[in-house]
């Protein structure tokens, strides 16, 4: 890939506003100036980051990320400066004529072919499922109630019963080690042979909207196992893929919620009533990867998992998840065991939104689970049945919430309300333990002097100028390489000011994370000649005091006596500068 100019960052950058980029993936409140989010960066339970619009820049302070909007996308999307940078230009309206090796510029160079192969094969089955040997799949899926139109948006394709994927892929120049790897075809005896034959085929997306695998179902066959699905590869992981993601993303947002299904037929039956921001699992309990996708694009969650015991289970786990990103999510349970797919087709579209609008908070469900399975006649079930529900009780914030709960737990088992909120009083509670890990260690005298440097360096270029010609090094490495970058950027520039310098670092979070700590050093705005010396020296003095130390070190080492005594008289000149 070829470098980016600088201009051109800089141009992308004042198109853009980090405050909306950073919205694209999570949910802001503003307070006073700036903007704050939950920090995707660590495992947050209260809004650490905060954005400032007028710097352009975002900074956690619990874990210390921070950055200009590029390292965001860099950081989150885990992809690389020029992506980022792509990306971002993108968001901007700006076409950036980057060329890359192939023409998709939003795959990942490396993981190309992949991505290739599976289009390919899905261009392959989205045809044959419109051939005459189609025929039988189109009309499993119209007696599913699936009409055309579905079929065409979710991609759905037909394998055939033979050894074409494989013999297509070879053709078309592909590794037979590559479409073995990614699971698109097995291999024995050096003959690739189709894994996916005569099923209906379900694309599976990433969240950027590539094909990345398959799930095929068995239309007309009894025997074999219901849906086989790709095996996990290099750009398909089971438990940071979620069905229908890509195509979710901004239905949820504009509803400002998310509905998660276990089955992917479920979700595309709800699209068919018009329920357009939900996602499946596909049947694996929701991972920490798949609760932090779903907060990029809601924190109000509806758990609608099948109406069966596996569903109740499926359920239980999600809130705990889910509940971990301080996300509490609402439930919908369907009664006799359906799935949603099954539901609406059984009891109508009427039914089901009845059950949608009715969507209980996770604590009810929790309770109405307990409920289920005491025997109220039971004085000692009773008893448990209210210990467990305490437990819950004690996590609402809502006072009206906590109250009308109490009140109906207080007449559905004839003990009074004192007595329940008193069990809820003696829950105890969880300690938190508040860790500043930005705790400050004591740092010498002289880095203290160099950071004051470099703080003005950033502001005044009277500054870097007497860097320059009085010292042009420091003792730290980290700030002498700031130091270094400052110095080129103003050659380069000739003028300097934080937010166009952090951009010029490009992505190198270190410095970055360094210089945006250094701005945040209250000192006074105005700078002054002799305050700007006086760090001078304290730094010479740095140097020198470094120089003795290394001295030294060398001394003890030396073996060879003659050299030893130049060495020390070395030393006893470095000492005499010292004292002056
Ligand atoms: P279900 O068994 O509930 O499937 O599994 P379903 O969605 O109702 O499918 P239909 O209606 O019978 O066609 C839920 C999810 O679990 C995964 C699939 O992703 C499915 O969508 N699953 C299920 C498998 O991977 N393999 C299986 O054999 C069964
Ligand atoms: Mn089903």
């Amino acid at each position: 890939m070829e470098k980016i100019p600088y201009e051109t960052i800089l141009d992308i950058s004042r198109k853009v506003n980090i405050v909306d980029v950073i919205a694209d993936y999570l949910p802001l409140t503003k307070r006073g100036k700036n903007y704050f989010a939950i920090c995707p960066f660590h495992d947050d339970h209260n809004p650490s980051m905060s954005i400032s619009e007028e710097k352009q820049i975002y900074t956690c302070f619990v874990c210390g990320a921070s950055g200009n909007v590029f390292n965001f996308v860099i950081n989150y999307e885990k992809i690389s400066f020029t992506e980022a940078v792509n990306k971002v230009a993108r968001k901007a309206g700006i076409f950036l004529d980057i060329k890359t090796k192939s023409n998709t510029s939003s795959f990942d160079d490396k993981n190309n072919k992949y991505y290739e192969m599976f289009l390919l094969a899905c261009k392959y089955y989205k045809n044959n499922i419109k051939t005459k040997y189609g025929i039988n799949a189109i009309k499993y899926l119209h007696d599913r109630n699936l009409s055309d139109e579905v079929i065409d948006n979710f991609e759905i394709g037909l394998s055939m019963n033979g050894n074409e994927v494989s013999k297509l892929l070879e053709k078309k120049g592909f590794k037979k080690e590559d479409f073995v790897n990614i699971g698109l075809s097995g291999s024995k005896d050096n003959f690739c042979y189709d894994i996916f034959r005569n099923r209906i085929m379900f694309p599976l997306y990433d969240t950027l909207g590539h094909v990345v695998g398959f799930s095929g179902r068995i239309y007309n066959g009894e025997d074999e196992s219901k849906y086989v699905n790709s095996k996990e590869s290099v750009i398909f992981k089971k438990g940071s893929l979620l069905y229908n993601y890509h195509r979710a993303i901004t239905h949820a947002k504009d509803k400002n919620e998310i509905i998660i299904v276990e089955g992917f037929m479920d979700v595309i039956r709800l699209y068919t009533i018009g329920i357009k921001n939900v996602v499946a699992t596909m049947g694996t309990a929701i991972t920490r990867e798949h609760a932090l996708l779903i907060r990029r694009l809601s924190s109000n969650v509806i758990l609608l998992f099948d109406g069966d015991k596996a569903g109740n289970k499926a359920t239980l786990s999600a809130i705990e998840e889910l509940e971990k990103i301080n996300i509490t999510p609402r439930v919908i349970r369907l009664e006799e065991d359906l799935d949603p797919d099954d539901y609406i087709i059984k009891k109508g579209i009427d039914k089901f939104n009845t059950h949608y609008n009715n969507a209980m908070s996770s604590i009810e469900y929790k309770i109405s689970l307990d409920k289920e399975k005491t025997n109220f006649n039971d004085f000692n079930e009773v008893s448990s049945y209210l210990k467990s529900v305490s437990k819950e009780l004690e996590k609402i914030d809502d006072r009206v919430v906590y109250e009308l709960t109490v009140k109906k737990l207080a007449k559905q088992t004839g003990v009074d309300i004192e007595t329940i909120n008193d069990l809820v009083k003696n829950i105890p509670k969880e300690k938190i333990n508040i860790i500043d890990k930005r705790k400050t260690v004591n740092k010498d005298k002289f880095v203290k002097a160099e950071e004051y440097l470099i703080y003005y360096m950033l502001k005044n270029k009277e500054a870097i100028k007497i860097y320059e010609e009085k010292i042009s090094y420091l003792t730290n490495e980290k700030l002498s390489k700031i130091a270094d970058k400052i110095l080129a950027f103003y050659d380069e520039n000739h003028y300097i000011n934080i937010t166009d310098f952090v951009l010029y670092l490009e992505d190198e979070d270190d410095l970055i994370k360094e210089v945006l700590k250094i701005d945040e050093l209250s000192l006074p705005d105005s700078m002054n000649e002799e305050q700007i010396n006086d760090y001078i020296k304290t730094i010479d003095k740095g140097l020198l005091k470094k120089e003795i130390n290394n001295l030294k070190d060398k001394i003890r080492r030396e073996v060879d006596t003659s050299k030893k005594i130049i060495l020390l008289q070395k030393l006893t000149e470095l000492k005499k500068r010292e004292c002056k």
